[in-house]
């Protein structure tokens, strides 16, 4: 497995995959990794002939007010989990390299990146947006793999990514969970055993809307008056959002229809949590 830091480096390198026939697939991570990425690492493994993971935790995508410095970090336990399976290149810049004095350019998807997190997390999707069009521009990847998980997330890319006719297949990968459901995520290691007891209310809300959804409650308001009663009763808990909004657009709506996605993000203690399902 090749650590590639330099951003020459990593685009040559692509340039000779690319000139042997390579098919290249991107895992744009933050490290930390757990589960939910390595399964990425296996959807990309199956998808191409080389595989790329980067790891950089990117600035630009925090709030002043946010965890960018508490992070956490573990460079050599990733590359282990990265070499052990069969990830071909890491591609591991620092922020001096991924942004030069004097970079002056952003990549905003408009619309679906105002709601939800957009909310609470103002610039957070310009962040996100512009880092992986530039890691893009890095690794030039065919395809590139992200998580449900961060739904708006990958809503934002495969929006940009059509916008800009950019010539890479975007792959969505189904959330891996914990054992008792809880949503895999980086930042769960920020919890105590009684806040990560109380996190299996976002779980608990998903399919709670389901089983409502499925007895026939079509009433958007009930569904979401019951999931924050369910929140509330919950120690640590504070709702930042519960949305049933459609899928395509994001936009709230009142009535169920044949396709909805409710998304949630709830902080527990001081950890913001998102999770999020398609009700069909
Ligand atoms: P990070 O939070 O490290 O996540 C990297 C990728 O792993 C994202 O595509 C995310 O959706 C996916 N992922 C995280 N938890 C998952 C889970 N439980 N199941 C499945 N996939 C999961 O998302 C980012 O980093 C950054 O915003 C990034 C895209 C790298 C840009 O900086």
């Amino acid at each position: 497995m090749k650590i590639i830091e330099t951003i020459g480096e990593m685009q040559r390198e692509s340039d000779s995959m690319r000139m042997a026939g390579d098919i290249i697939s991107v895992v744009p991570t933050m490290g930390f990794l757990h589960e939910g990425h390595l399964e990425l690492m296996r959807v990309a493994k199956r998808h191409s002939d080389k595989v790329v993971m980067t790891l950089f935790v990117n600035p630009t995508q925090f709030g002043p007010a946010e965890d960018f410095e508490a992070y956490p970090r573990d460079t050599e336990g990733d590359l282990e989990k990265a070499r052990s399976l069969g990830v071909d290149i890491v591609f591991m810049p620092n922020a001096i390299e991924m942004y030069q004095e004097g970079c002056q350019t952003t990549v905003r998807v408009e619309r679906i990146t105002q709601p939800l997190c957009g909310l609470s997390r103002p610039g957070h999707f310009d962040g996100v947006t512009t880092v992986v069009n530039k890691l893009f521009n890095c690794t030039k990847p065919h395809l590139a793999i992200f998580g449900q998980k961060d739904y708006q997330q990958l809503a934002a890319i495969s929006r940009m990514v059509m916008d800009l006719n950019m010539d890479i297949k975007i792959i969505g990968v189904p959330t891996v969970r914990e054992p008792d459901g809880l949503a895999m995520s980086s930042r769960n290691s920020y919890l105590n055993p009684e806040e990560r007891q109380s996190a299996l209310c976002l779980k608990k809300s998903l399919d709670l809307a389901n089983k409502m959804f499925q007895e026939g409650t079509k009433d958007a308001r009930i569904i979401k008056e019951t999931i924050e009663s369910l929140i509330k009763a919950h120690p640590f808990t504070r709702i930042d959002y519960v949305s049933l909004c459609d899928p395509m657009t994001l936009e709230e709506i009142e009535i169920l229809k044949d396709e909805t996605l409710l998304a949630l993000a709830v902080r527990v203690g001081k950890t913001r949590l998102i999770d999020n399902c398609l009700i069909r």
